[in-house]
Parts: structure tokens; sequence; C-alpha cells
């Protein structure tokens, strides 16, 4: 006798007080491998109303049905979200990804050394710790106890290629044991109790809603221009403390030090993009990468201190602590994200011999993200 597949079950996070986090569901019983149609509707719905997705159990799946499910997404993207623009040296991406072999499109982060995986051999990981990013950084006494979010991002190449709709990670191997406070040390005093490695979430909609209507105004009828090539650009700059975009202390590179530049590849995207399901509307803003506001009036701004001041007070109050959702990461979890309605970072300082391996792919998207004015459903 078969046995027979239970069905696919769909529930809401849950978040203890006094969190307000207001997304996020998870996904039991899914065979990905095999879903049909109507499997794939479910989980796209589910998405879309809930923006992160944690399906649990998922230890069996292959490079392979990641890339298909994320594809699915959007069936006409080529390629992965950052193009081959990981492939520079000077790029802040580079040292943080290693590519499957065989399915290009999925890239292998972690920390630690891994003997074998996936056709990868003898491989070096190193999770992103925000000593090297920061401009301030924990003192190195405190670094297993204390940690900081690493950088809040949209998971986007933001020169040439549009933001991958969706994101999907997977966690193959997890230390477990140790939690960390993470610091926002930015005069607040906030503070966030945080599993080690944890990937934080914020939501893009409760980062608009919880602006003024003035500030809804500003943020619907205005468009952010990105640098060209931004993460050689950002290369040499040092973030805040909390994560949220970087010190204005002209360490940018110059254009003379970038690639060639084609200005028709510079991306002005709307600050506010809208849900294909739901018709919410999330600000939607990489901070590290911004380099010009543009006005409902056609002015621009462009002086990078201000611009980032703007951003800044924009972005702040949706990253406080009752709104973050910090994943504790079990083996076999693969987190599928809406990654143009939220933000999220890497978290967390782990010693050399805590070995993490995962697997992230996303697709740059084969259209720009809806903006506040689209027709939806
Ligand atoms: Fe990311």
């Amino acid at each position: 006798m078969p046995i027979a597949t239970p069905p696919m079950s769909v529930s809401p996070l849950s978040v203890p007080a006094p969190s307000r986090v207001d997304f996020g569901a998870k996904i039991e019983n899914a065979v990905i491998e095999t879903m049909s149609d109507d499997d794939f509707a479910l989980i796209r719905d589910t998405l879309y109303k809930h923006q992160v997705v944690v399906f649990k159990n998922q230890a069996g799946l292959s490079p392979k049905a990641q890339y298909e499910l994320t594809r699915r997404f959007d069936p006409s993207a080529q390629g992965y979200g950052h193009g081959k623009t990981l492939d520079a040296k000077r790029s802040i991406l580079h040292p943080d990804l290693k590519t499957v072999p065989h399915q290009p499109e999925v890239q292998i982060i972690g920390n630690g050394f891994v003997p074998e995986y996936e056709g990868l051999k003898n491989i070096k990981l190193v999770h992103p710790h925000h000593k090297k990013f920061h401009k301030h950084a924990i003192p190195d006494e405190d670094d297993l106890d204390y940690t900081r979010f690493y950088r809040w991002h949209i998971d986007a190449a933001l020169y040439d290629l549009n933001p991958p709709k969706v994101t999907t990670l997977m966690a193959v191997s997890v230390p477990k044991g140790r939690r960390q406070t993470l610091r926002y040390d930015d005069k607040t005093g906030e503070e966030l109790d945080v599993p080690l490695g944890t990937t934080a979430f914020v939501s893009g909609y409760n980062m608009y809603n919880i602006l003024s209507d003035e500030d809804k105004e500003f943020v619907r009828t205005s468009r952010i221009e990105y640098a060209a090539h931004p993460y050689i650009w950002m290369s040499g700059a040092k973030s805040r403390s909390d994560g949220l975009g970087l010190f204005s202390d002209n360490l940018e590179l110059p254009e003379s030090e970038l690639p060639p530049i084609d200005a028709s590849k510079i991306q002005i995207l709307p600050m506010v993009w809208k849900n294909p399901v739901t018709g919410q509307l999330a600000l939607q803003m990489h901070p590290s990468a911004i380099r010009k506001i543009h006005l409902a009036n056609g002015d621009v701004i462009d002086d990078l201190v201000n611009v980032r001041e703007i951003v800044h007070r924009l972005q702040r109050p949706a990253i406080s602590p009752q709104y973050v959702y910090a994943h504790d990461w079990e083996e076999g979890d693969l987190v599928l994200f809406n990654n143009q309605g939220v933000l999220h970072s890497v978290v967390g300082a782990f010693r050399e011999d805590e070995v993490r391996l995962f697997r992230q792919c996303n697709m740059a998207a084969s259209e720009g993200p809806l903006g506040p004015d689209a027709v939806v459903g």
C-alpha cells in the first residue's frame, strides 16, 4: 500500500510578544520537486500575502529543484540576480559567494571549511562579519556575545539588471546552541536577542505604513537613483552601526576607478513597490547603493550626505526590534522571500570551527518592480 502524502499545510509564523512582526508563514509537507500547478499557486499566494515563507524538512532538496522553484516566480528570468558582476574582484560581494558548478544560479554561502559539496572541493566559507563593513566595530573581546545587522539590503545588482522577484535560502548545515545580543549602537540603546547566524527580515509594507502621511506622499512620488556598479563603488565606504546605509566620508570610488559606465544601465527606480497580489505598497530601497533622489517636480537631490540622511530617516523606524523577524535556522529549512517586499540582513559572528553551509538562489527579474500606480489583480 503506498503511503499517502499528507497535504501541504500553511500556518502563520508565531512570534512572541512584544514582537509586532506581522509577516511570515510556515509551509509543512511540501514536496517541491513534484509540486503541481495548484501547489505552486498556493505557495505563490502564501508568499505574496506573508512575504517570508519557511518550508520545513527540505534537507533532500537538490540545487536544481531550488532553482526551479525560484525560476517559477518569473519564468522569463535569465541568470543569477547579480549576473556575472560577482566576478569583479573589487566587488564587496565577491568573497561571500561561491557558485554551484552544475547550477550557476545557485550560490554557496556560509562559514568554515567544507571538504566537498556539490562538486566544489576544499571550500573555505567566510560568514560576512560586520567589522569588515562597519565604521565602528564591536570590540574583539565581545565579539562572540554581541553582534550587528551586517547590511540591510534587497538582493539586487541595481545596475543593468532588474531586482529579483524572490530569493530562496536553504540551510544545509547549521551550528546550533548559541544566541547573541544584537546591538544597534546608534544612540537609541535598542538591542535584540537573536539566534546565532540568524537572517533578519523587515517588511517593506510596514516600513511604508508607519510613515507620516507627508512622508508617504514623498516616497510614493519620488524615485531613487542607484550608483553605477554600486558594489564596487561602495567598496571603500563604511556602514553605519545599524547596518542601514553608509557613512559619507568620501570613500566611494571615483568614476575613473570603476568599470566603464553605460548611462542607460543606471537604475532609477520607484521608492515604493506594489505587491502583485495584495496591491499593498512597500518602501523598498537598498540603503547602501543609493546615489540620488529624483523628486516629483523633476528636481534631483544629488548631495550624497543629504540623500543618505533622508533615506535613513525614512527607513530607520521599521528596523526597530519589534518589527524584525530573526529566523532561527534549522537544517532543512528552505526560506523563500519576497525580495520586492522585504529587506533582509546577514547577522552574527561565528568561530572558525562553526561550520555553516547555505544555498542561495535568485534570478534577475524579467521586468522592473511594479511602481505605486501599477494596476494589479
Ligand atoms: Fe541577501
